[in-house]
């Protein structure tokens, strides 16, 4: 059985072409954050039409974007990326529509009562995610409202002054989810974070929200989970894994949303080790694993995809960098191989657990998993 797997990890492997034709065969997004200015870069296009079933906007659609003053609304950049997804017949996912940043000096200098900003907020979540109806199947519709200590943060939109329900604990999110699913039943609707990717107290707060959420009926379809490695390389994988193990149960799907892990880099921008690429890419390796063991873990998206073109640059002061599946060059590294290898066991576990399932219902024979 065991020589029999081999045969067929080999021969998926060799008849693989692209990240993208793995995606689409196992049936899961592969996704890269996106700057619609790039796109006209003739490489840039080509990669991310070849190489990923799905994008994001990595700004557009926040609401400094959109919204740079009182009176204007600008979806022009965020239209590029989403047409550019129509006519390579990508998905789109949508990030988002709620944050305590990157809101602009208008909505947050201004003196707004909470009924203002409440009128504001359900005002901007029906024009954005009515345009975008059909065409973003997913969005983040909160991102990064809980701290480290599993507390919640205090935004414009929750006390500062909120939106008529602060002190209220999550009575403001279950709002704010109810007003995205009114605008679009049909997208699912996501809570997105950084830093409870592992089992800890954002997460056990996390969790504990989207429990009482689904036990009570508040439209919440799914998590994501950031996954910026750029401070820590030792990651811990199994409790990522236990982490994605305990949300899927709760019959929500978890995206790996923000995927990128940061290497020292020399001033040119090149890496300053290259052997930190192979422990790069067995990171993205566990990680890809770590989701695919789950069927509820369905998409994961990196934070960009050359290194060309990164936050962690300016997120490090020009001390990190070289984060992604591609280089500068747009040439794939380890890490792409990495991915595509642990789509391909995804891929091959779907095709042949009827194969092997036993009558105690586990795959002992080859993955020592459940077949699902
Ligand atoms: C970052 C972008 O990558 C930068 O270009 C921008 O200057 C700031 O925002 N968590 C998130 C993302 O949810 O929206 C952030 O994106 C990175 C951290």
């Amino acid at each position: 059985m065991r020589l029999l797997f081999l045969l067929l990890f080999s021969a998926v492997l060799a008849a693989a072409q692209t990240l993208r034709q793995d995606a689409d065969r196992t049936g899961v997004f592969i996704s890269a954050a996106v700057r619609p200015a790039q796109l006209s870069e003739v490489a840039y296009a080509s990669t991310l039409a070849r190489e990923f079933n799905t994008l994001e906007p990595e700004n557009d659609l926040k609401w400094a974007a959109l919204r740079p003053d009182e009176k204007t609304v600008d979806f022009t950049q965020a239209d590029q990326a989403v047409g550019f997804a129509r006519v390579h017949g990508m998905k789109v996912r949508g990030h988002t529509l709620v944050w305590g940043w990157w809101n602009p000096a208008w909505l947050t200098d201004h003196p707004f009562t909470p009924q203002q900003l409440s009128a504001l907020l359900q005002e901007h979540i029906a024009r954005v995610m009515t345009r975008y109806r059909g065409r973003i199947f997913a969005w983040d519709v909160l991102n990064e409202a809980i701290d480290e200590r599993g507390h919640l943060r205090s935004p414009l939109w929750y006390d500062k002054p909120g939106i008529g329900l602060a002190g209220q604990s999550t009575a403001y999110i279950e709002q704010i989810f109810r007003w995205a699913h009114a605008a679009d039943p049909d997208a699912r609707l996501f809570y997105n974070d950084g830093g409870g990717e592992t089992v800890n107290a954002k997460s056990d707060a996390m969790y504990a929200m989207v429990k009482d959420f689904r036990q009570r009926g508040v439209p919440i379809d799914g998590v994501g989970l950031q996954m910026h490695m750029i401070d820590d390389l030792n990651p811990d994988f199994a409790g990522i894994a236990a982490n994605i193990a305990r949300f899927t149960a709760l019959g929500v799907q978890v995206h790996i949303t923000e995927l990128d892990v940061a290497l020292p880099i020399r001033a040119d921008g090149n890496v300053r080790d290259l052997a930190g690429r192979v422990r790069q890419a067995e990171i993205y390796r566990h990680i890809a694993e770590a989701c695919f063991s789950h069927p509820g873990c369905t998409a994961i998206q990196t934070w960009g995809f050359t290194d060309k073109y990164s936050w962690v640059r300016s997120r490090t002061n020009g001390a990190k960098g070289a984060a992604l599946l591609f280089d500068r060059n747009y040439a794939p590294k380890p890490a792409y191989q990495a991915l595509k290898e642990a789509l391909a066991i995804r891929g091959l576990k779907k095709t042949i657990s009827p194969l092997i399932q036993n009558s105690s219902g586990t795959c002992t024979v080859i993955l020592e998993t459940p077949c699902k």
